[in-house]
């Protein structure tokens, strides 16, 4: 089953992932999880490339082309192989960031052609549940502020990541069925609790 994470900045993605892959390893189920850009060695490469703080002069095509390659790669080295083998894959951010913040982020590259790039990249493979942990952008930059990786994306203005906020809003009215939101704004423990409760209902389902 292969289920991403999505959000604005400072949403707890990155804290709430490993709780459950944790929780879900409890169970006896298998798991693995991955963040994108990442995931693997070429990945991370691209990863260092792309949020380098001094890369100012990067174009939105080529930062868009660098998300894809990064993905291209993980999607045929570690996600195809495992959900073939029947594992649980949790994904921190996969192609929505893509229309999110390189689509209604830059405004300046059509969804429809993101979504060729995309299908390029990962061959169509389209996650079984997207949960957006949703969060009023300010308050996850401050939170984001606080940790130790700020990168160039990070830096961008406030109204760029308001933009990505209200797209993940449009995206899931698109696909009302792959997507869940969770309010990142209650304490973690809550937050926590919600995931599992969204995780056991998927889970259950199938
Ligand atoms: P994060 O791992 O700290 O969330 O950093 C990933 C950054 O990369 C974040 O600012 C969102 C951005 N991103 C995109 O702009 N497009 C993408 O396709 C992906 C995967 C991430």
């Amino acid at each position: 089953m292969f289920i991403t994470f999505e959000g604005p900045e400072g949403s707890g993605k990155t804290s709430h992932i490993p709780a459950l892959a944790g929780w879900l390893m409890e169970q006896g189920r298998v798991v693995h999880t991955v963040r994108e850009p990442g995931g693997t060695s070429i990945g991370e490469q691209i990863r260092q490339v792309i949020h380098d703080l001094k890369n100012t002069e990067m174009n939105p095509r080529t930062e868009a082309l660098l998300y894809q390659a990064a993905r291209a790669q993980v999607v045929a080295e570690v996600l195809r192989p495992r959900l073939s083998a029947g594992e649980i894959i949790l994904c921190d951010r996969y192609f929505d960031s893509t229309l999110a913040y390189q689509g209604y982020g830059h405004q300046v590259i059509p969804l429809d052609d993101l979504r060729q790039i995309i299908r390029f990249a990962t061959g169509g493979l389209t996650p079984d549940l997207t949960i957006l942990l949703d969060l009023d952008v300010e308050v996850g930059l401050a939170r984001k502020g606080k940790q130790d990786e700020w990168n160039r994306l990070d830096a961008f203005t406030v109204d760029f990541h308001r933009r990505v906020r209200a797209g993940y809003h449009e995206l899931l009215k698109l696909e009302p069925e792959r997507w869940t939101v969770v309010d990142a704004s209650q304490p973690w423990e809550v937050v926590q609790q919600d995931l599992r409760a969204v995780l056991t209902k998927k889970i259950d389902q199938r």
